[in-house]
């Protein structure tokens, strides 16, 4: 069986990363999503409510796994025997940080490949932060992630974004 971890910050998921989960799927016999704790982000969604978020978004997919870890993403792999990271890339801007992360990842450990999923272009502008800014000032978000979420940013905000 093709198993792959998509892992990520999704803080929270947005309509871009939704699209690389499907996409993942149709490659993958089965694709875990894996909300990691990242120290350099102070999140808006603990990790339980960002692994929720996910879980409602992805019920009509029946090869997602939801998981949370906190530490190095290469024990989180090892631990579940699986060698394929999958990334979305935007736009070239993302390389870099991506290239270091694969790099690193593959120094750690020789038997990690990661697999980069070109976000469409209608997500290429897409990013968790932005989704964030742009209801801070209660702008709308319809486009950019599903309702399940558009609640949740609503109630943290305490309700001041339709
Ligand atoms: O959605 P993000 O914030 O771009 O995801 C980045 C993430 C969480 C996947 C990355 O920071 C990560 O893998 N963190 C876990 C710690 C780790 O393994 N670091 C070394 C490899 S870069």
């Amino acid at each position: 069986m093709k198993v792959a971890v998509y892992p990520g910050s999704f803080d929270p998921v947005t309509l871009g990363h939704l699209d690389i989960i499907e996409r993942s799927c149709e490659i993958f016999d089965q694709v875990i999503v894996t909300v990691m704790y990242n120290k350099s982000k102070s999140p808006m969604f603990t990790v339980e409510e960002r692994v929720q978020l996910i879980k409602d978004a992805t019920k009509h997919l029946k090869n997602v796994v939801v998981d949370c870890h906190e530490g190095l993403l290469i024990d989180y792999l090892k631990s579940k025997e699986v060698f394929i990271i999958v990334k979305g890339l935007r736009a070239i801007s993302d390389f870099e940080a991506e290239f270091q992360m694969a790099s690193v990842n593959q120094k750690l450990c020789h038997k990690i490949e990661t697999v980069f999923i070109m976000t469409r272009t209608e997500y290429m502008y897409l990013s968790s932060s932005i989704v964030k800014e742009v209801a801070s000032f209660n702008g709308d978000i319809s486009n950019f992630v599903t309702e399940n979420v558009q609640l949740a940013i609503a109630s943290k905000m305490g309700g001041n974004n339709e």
